[in-house]
């Protein structure tokens, strides 16, 4: 079954992966806040009727570990922090039509209607697991309470999940050499009973679903080789207070519930979609939008995420909506992780940009929106950098789309007072609807950097087409000429401001309003692109301000500040959460080869008989290195790690059938083995003899 194109006669619903109410945002977690809000305009720009929703995700271990440290409740504690996001959002025009969170009182009935659901479905089975176990607090230990090490990977991983690994989702008791978190005691497996939702119910159901599924293509490609391998059932309790008591058969109407077995985060957390979209349904009448329509029956279900969480969003949640006899997502759009330097942020070393301060700097929330869509495609990991975000400002948005609009819309109120009074070229009218089928193309394609691109090429076009007529030499001499020039160029500015406003949605609407436009910009259809504008209208202000060469280096100083500062405590500290720890481990190879293909390999043991520096290169030295049969000449990159004068008579490993290669001019027979970026020499550990081959 393939999927109508937008905008179909179904409400969409866009969301965004909750908040954990645990820390202060940061501009990574902004990266898919504002790609969804831009997403969700967009749709509402050609014509579908869309809701955008969150919440803030309450439960958890971290949330109720730390309310634990500062002496709250968990719920007091995330409610701090869920006032603080709520009022966040909008700052940076982010403008959810609900926003809820996980512990209010629609989710918890919702959460229970769906476990209620799974169980007379009978999805939900019993089982005795082993769960760690912390025997000098005497209490189980769920989730982040433990760390140890991935049973998948051999990662370093916390007790839910592979977060630096393979990023698997992992099972109470799959955990490795568990360690209680609360004491750093080696923990203790124990027999607990629990519940699981029977994935395996769903696996050919997933199946289907992966091949519907739109979106990006991480989101379409890595879940199948989960679901098509064994489909482990995922445990739905916890042993913990905190959190959405488990529902037993006879709770509702006055009945009781399981003692403390509270639902796993993972269960209320996406539920929470539904009870958000439901909480703007009682808002504005189901005659307006229908909740109901969307999750039970045909609505168009749009999630946005970061790639960690892909996993619950295309296996764990569409077989709990399913056993629920709820509607599937259409699509999932999984963002890149935002990085500093190529490195994870880390919100407990301090070591990101945070919200809160892009927003003490005044600049206009929507350029962060502006660089954070555009600054490349929605799935590729990017590094936040001020120079790239002032670089991408002044030159898209001042020099090219500002400078294009405000030249346009002056020359046009100086001399016409307004729009000129005669029609819009063919030309330029069809150029203009080129860019709301690119809009519109871009839309269907998830491309949010498309989306965000038409414009600035419309305006692009415009700049070379007011420059190519020079408007402004015409005014006495071909009047009529100008006037056509200028007209054009006051259509395409006004295309720009409805094309823009998914992205830069304040800009837009005072474009909007610096027309004289009625109305607001946003409910504009997108044909509006093609309407004249008033034929009055008053001097323009400039879009867009500048971003000053100073404010780049004070704010660069400060994140420098910041990233040392991390990796010194990094250094000190390397037993702490491990928010980013060993980030800098190259994953495992996946592929395996064969032993024939190891076979193939000539490793020997070598002594280096001398060593001298290329000339030329700061790299390099020439090394004689004798393996037996011969002595082989060898370049290799060590020469600032290693004193070169130290290194004869040292036994080294090398690789005898490498290729030959030649490098600044000297030829390398064979390569030496090294680790890592600091070229550790490998080497023997007892006295195994020169030429023996290695295997
Ligand atoms: N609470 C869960 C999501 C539950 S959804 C039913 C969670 N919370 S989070 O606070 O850790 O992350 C919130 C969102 O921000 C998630 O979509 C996550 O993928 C995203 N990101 C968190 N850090 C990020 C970056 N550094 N870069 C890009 N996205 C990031 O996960
Ligand atoms: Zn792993």
């Amino acid at each position: 079954m393939s999927h109508q194109e937008y905008p179909t006669d179904s409400p969409a619903v866009v969301t965004v992966g909750l908040p954990y109410a645990n820390g202060d945002l940061h501009v990574g977690h902004l990266r898919g806040y504002v790609c969804g809000d831009a997403y969700a305009r967009s749709l509402r720009r050609i014509g579908q009727q869309t809701a955008f929703v969150c919440g803030s995700d309450m439960h958890g271990t971290p949330i109720a570990v730390n309310a634990a440290k500062e002496g709250v409740s968990p719920e007091e504690f995330a409610l701090e922090y869920h006032e603080k996001y709520e009022a966040t959002f909008p700052k940076f025009n982010v403008d959810f039509d609900n926003y809820g969170h996980t512990h209010d009182e629609t989710n918890t009935e919702m959460t229970k209607s769906f476990v209620r659901s799974w169980i007379d479905n009978d999805h939900v089975i019993e089982k005795e697991i082993q769960v760690a176990w912390d025997t000098e607090e005497d209490q189980p230990l769920p989730d982040r309470f433990v760390e140890g090490t991935c049973p998948y990977c051999g990662e370093h991983a916390r007790g839910d999940e592979c977060d630096e690994g393979c990023q698997r989702h992992l099972e109470p008791g799959e955990i490795e050499n568990p360690v209680s978190t609360l004491t750093g005691n080696p923990a203790e497996y124990r027999t607990r009973e629990h519940k699981f939702l029977k994935l395996s119910d769903f696996q050919e159901y997933l199946s289907g679903f992966l091949d519907r599924l739109e979106g990006t293509d991480n989101a379409k490609n890595q879940p199948r080789e989960w679901v098509e391998g064994d489909l482990q059932d995922l445990c739905i309790t916890r042993d913990m207070e905190w959190g959405i008591d488990y529902p037993d058969e006879t709770d509702g109407d006055g009945g009781t519930t399981e003692e403390d077995l509270v639902l796993y985060v993972w269960v209320d957390a996406p539920i929470e979609y539904v009870s958000s979209t439901k909480q703007y349904t009682e808002r504005v009448g189901a005659d307006t939008y229908d909740w109901e329509q969307v999750w039970k029956d045909d609505g168009e279900i749009v999630h946005v995420i970061g790639r960690d969480i892909i996993q619950h969003h295309t296996v764990f949640w569409p077989a709990m909506l399913k056993g629920a006899a709820f509607n599937e997502p259409r699509s999932i759009l999984a963002t890149g992780f935002v990085n500093i330097d190529g490195k994870a942020l880390s919100t407990s070393r301090n070591r990101a940009v945070w919200a809160d301060e892009y927003l003490d700097t005044d600049f206009h929330p929507d350029l962060f929106r502006y660089y954070i869509v555009t600054g490349s495609g929605l799935e590729k990991d990017v590094d936040f950098s001020w120079d790239r975000f002032a670089e991408r400002v002044n030159g898209e948005l001042v020099g090219n789309l500002g400078n294009f609009v405000y030249r346009s819309l002056l020359f046009a109120q100086r001399n016409y007072d307004g729009t000129p009074d005669v029609e819009v070229s063919d030309d330029v009218r069809e150029r203009i609807q080129q860019g709301i089928e690119a809009f519109e193309a871009a839309v269907n394609d998830y491309d949010l950097r498309g989306i965000g691109q038409v414009a600035i090429d419309l305006a692009d076009y415009g700049n070379e087409y007011i420059q190519r007529n020079e408007p402004w030499k015409l005014t006495d001499d071909d009047p009529e000429r100008a006037a056509q020039v200028i007209r054009d160029c006051v259509q395409l500015s006004k295309a720009c401001a409805v094309l823009m406003q998914p992205v830069l949605p304040e800009t837009a609407e005072s474009l909007w309003t610096q027309f004289g436009e009625d109305g607001q910009i946003a409910d504009a259809a997108l044909e509006e692109a093609l309407v004249a504008p008033p034929a009055e209208f008053d001097a323009p202000d400039e879009l867009f301000s500048k971003v000053e060469d100073e404010t780049v280096a004070e704010l660069n100083e400060t994140l420098r500040d910041r990233v040392e500062t991390a990796a010194a405590e990094s250094d000190n500290d390397t037993t702490d959460e491990g928010e980013d720890t060993n980030m800098d481990i190259e994953p495992l190879a996946d592929e395996r080869i064969s032993f024939d293909d190891f076979e193939a390999l000539d490793i020997r043991v070598g002594q280096i008989e001398s060593a001298e520096p290329i000339e030329d290169s700061d790299k390099l030295v020439k090394l004689e290195v004798d393996i037996g049969h011969e002595v082989r000449q060898v370049v290799a990159g060590i020469q600032q790690l290693h004193d070169v004068d130290d290194l004869p008579g040292t036994k080294v490993v090398l690789l005898a059938n490498m290729e030959k290669a030649e490098l600044f001019g000297v030829e390398s027979n064979g390569m030496v083995l090294a680790a890592g970026e600091e070229a550790d020499l490998l080497t023997t550990h007892e006295d195994a003899p020169v030429g023996t081959k290695v295997r």
